[in-house]
Order: structure tokens, then sequence, then C-alpha cells
């Protein structure tokens, strides 16, 4: 008897939690997507508050509440998630210590059955693939951009654009794929194909060149950080994997933050735990993108000269992965022995001809020619100069930046 009161309890209190999820996806805004998931924004003032009480003790009237609902229906992954995410927060100790980046609250997470057909159409004009059953977390709301609508929203603030182009003055009200529309446009980025997009692939952060091209305009316009976030973020990541988890998806989009009026950082955050496992992914560091936007919190010299160690890094770890196939021995002996012999040559076209030959027949392993090249610049500076100068007019698909960064780092070293 006992038994089946608590049982029955519990799924009462289980309704109660799905009516709850339901109401927040029938009355929420749609604030933004990912390529997994559409964030809606709760107001608590939907609902009755005996009704949150009830549900979710936890939850306080000045909390703001955010549902993910996944674009793409898949058993069990929203608890997954919901898991990782968790897991993430107590060892990041509760968001309580001011010098870590935070971590949004899972408050709860369901498979849901929508019968209601107007929710129906709303979740499928919002990008749910299939809305009959969604999968939902509820969690705390983060305010905030995130890294990347933060940069297009800075930059095509300044940049020149083609006139009309770009709405400068409401740029905060652009919806985000409008926005990096708009930015991929200004700045001549290369943009996934609609086939890339539907295989999930957020190009434009990992094609190398386009990464180039806004990292050189973030430089050029002196869009700086408070070092502080990426201080934050460390710090938090290393609580993580010292807890055994890994984040495994820390891109520009999964890093929101809040500053203040004179560009203080108030609050970072870390979101997104769709891909989080307590295995890092193979070739890839929780701290890669991190890395990367320090530089900007540097100045001018101390970025060139952090920019010069890391190219020197890849060119060694382009030449080891390289190598480590046995087969690939000979390749790298013959690269080296054509590119000397066409340095004799004395003729900067040659060279550059080579050169591209070279990174054609590697697979375009950038990295892999760089620390070729390293070694014969010390007698033959302006031949190589002029060499790549010439790469770089004549390679008209490849990464111009690369070319550059390498005549910096050349001279720096002589
Ligand atoms: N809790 C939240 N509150 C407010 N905005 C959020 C929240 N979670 C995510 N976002 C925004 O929505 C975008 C997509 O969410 P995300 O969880 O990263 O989904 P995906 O798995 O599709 O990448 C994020 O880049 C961020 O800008
Ligand atoms: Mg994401």
């Amino acid at each position: 008897m006992r038994g089946n009161e608590i049982e029955q309890q519990n799924t009462e209190q289980q309704n109660e939690t799905e009516s709850f999820l339901l109401l927040g996806l029938e009355k929420g805004e749609k604030i933004n997507e990912g390529n997994n998931g559409v964030i809606f924004q709760i107001d608590l003032k939907d609902f009755h508050p005996l009704t949150i009480k009830h549900v979710f003790p936890e939850i306080t009237d000045e909390d703001l509440l955010a549902i993910k609902a996944l674009k793409i229906y898949q058993h069990g992954a929203i608890e997954r998630e919901a898991d990782y995410q968790k897991r993430a927060y107590e060892a990041n100790g509760g968001n309580t210590d001011p010098q870590s980046a935070k971590i949004p609250r899972p408050i709860s997470c369901r498979e849901l059955h929508i019968d209601l057909e107007s929710l129906k159409s709303k979740l499928k004009k919002s990008g749910i693939a299939n809305p009959e059953m969604v999968s939902v977390m509820l969690m705390d709301y983060v305010p905030g951009d995130d890294l990347a609508t933060y940069f297009y929203k800075k930059l095509l603030a300044v940049i020149p654009s083609k006139k009309g182009m770009v709405d400068k003055e409401n740029l905060d009200l652009l919806p985000f794929d409008q926005l990096e529309e708009d930015f991929c446009e200004a700045l001549n980025l290369t943009v996934p194909t609609p086939e890339q997009k539907a295989r999930g692939v957020d190009i434009i952060w990992i094609d190398k060149n386009n990464q180039e091209i806004i990292e050189r305009k973030l430089e050029k316009y002196d869009i700086a950080f408070d070092p502080k976030i990426f201080d934050r973020l460390t710090r938090t990541l290393n609580k993580l994997h010292k807890a055994g988890l890994y984040h495994n998806d820390i891109h520009e989009r999964n890093i929101k933050f809040i500053l203040d009026e004179q560009g203080k950082l108030i609050d970072v955050y870390l979101i997104d735990f769709g891909l989080a496992n307590e295995r890092q992914e193979e070739g890839d560091s929780d701290f890669d993108t991190i890395h990367r936007y320090e530089r900007l919190t540097l100045s001018k010299a101390e970025r060139e000269k952090q920019k010069l160690e890391e190219l020197k890094h890849s060119f060694k770890i382009a030449r080891e992965t390289f190598l480590k196939n046995p087969s690939n021995a000979s390749d790298f002996r013959l690269y080296r022995e054509d590119l000397k012999e066409v340095v004799e040559s004395n003729n900067p076209k040659k060279v550059a001809e080579k050169i591209i030959s070279i990174l054609s027949f590697s697979g375009n392993n950038y990295d892999l020619v760089g620390g070729l090249l390293q070694p014969l610049f010390k007698e033959n500076e302006s031949l190589l100069i002029d060499s790549l100068r010439n790469v770089v007019s004549l390679s008209k698909l490849g990464r111009p930046q690369f070319w550059l960064d390498l005549i910096k780092f050349f001279r720096a070293k002589n």
C-alpha cells in the first residue's frame, strides 16, 4: 500500500514536471540556436508560483531560465547531456568561485510527447525536425553574447561595408544566422554549403583561413579582451579535467560572457555539454580555442612572440604526425631535397612553384611545408621571402596569412 502511494506520488510529480516543461515550450520565446539545439527563454510569470514551488523547489523568483530543445530526437541524448552538465556544474563548485567560469545549472530534462498541434507547429518553425517527440532540458538562462556573436557585432560595427548591406544600428536585433551571413559577406569568408550545414559542420570556425582573417581583423581593430575571461575558463576546465570530465566542444559559440559598461568582465559561462565525455577527443584539446584568443589580451609585441612560438610548435607536431606513418619518410626526404635543389636555383618563382606543388602533394599540410622551409631560411632569407610573396600571388585559394606569418617568423629568427 505504502509503496503504491509513493509510486503514485512520483507519477503525479512526473506529470507536473512534464506539464511545466510543455508550458515552458508553449510560452517560451526562441532566443537562439546552434547546430543541435534551439534555446527558448522562459518567463516565470507564465507559471503559478505554487506550481513552481511544488515542482522545482530549487527555483527562486529571481531565477532566469531557459529550455534547450534538441533539433533531432535521439533517445537518451538529452539525459546524457544533462548528466554531464550536472557533473560539470558540481565539479565546478556550483558556480560559487568568483574566479571560475560559470556553468548553467541543469534543472530537469525530459523526452516529451507533443500532442498540441499549435505547439508542434511552433516547434517545427523554430527548427525542431520532428516535433512529435522532443528532448528538452530546463536550465539557467545565460545572459550575454557568445564569443562568435560578440565578434560579429563588434566587427560589423566598425568595418566598412558595401553601402546599405549591413544595418549597423540594429545589430543587436539580428538573429544569429543573419548576423553570421552579413559577417561572412563583409569579410569574404568561406561559408558552409547547405549539405555541410545539414551534416552539422560549423564550418566558418573550422576553416583555418576564416580563423586567420577574423583574428587579423580583431587585431587590426584592437578588439581586445579582459584576460579574466580566459583565466576563469581555464580554472573551470582544470577543475573538470581533475574530475575526469572533458567538454570536447569548446568553440566560439559555446562560451558566453557579460561585460559591464566599461567593457570589464562580469561573468563568463561555459555552455553546451552535448559532446562532453570522460575522454578527451583525439587531437583536440579543451584549451585550443582559449589559447587562440588569449593572444588578444596581450600587447602587440607579446602577441607576435606567442604566435611565433605556436607556429614553431605546429611545425614540430606536423612533422611528427607525418612521420608517424613510416611510408611517409621517403616523401619527406624527397620534399626536403627538392626544396634544397630549387633554392639553389636562386629563382623565387621556381621556388614558389615547388612550394605549391609540395603543398598539394602533402594534402595541403601547411605546417609540414613551413617546417621544411625553416632550416633553409638562414642563408637565403631574401630569396625565400620573395618566394613566399610569389606563393601568395600564385595560390589564390590558399591561406595568405599563413605565408605572411611565416615571413615574420623567419625574419624574427635571423
Ligand atoms: N542556457 C542558455 N541561455 C541563453 N542562451 C543560451 C543557453 N544555452 C545556449 N545558448 C545560446 O544558444 C546557442 C546554442 O546553444 P547550444 O547549447 O550551444 O546548442 P548546440 O548544441 O546546438 O550547439 C549558444 O551558442 C548560445 O548562444
Ligand atoms: Mg553549441
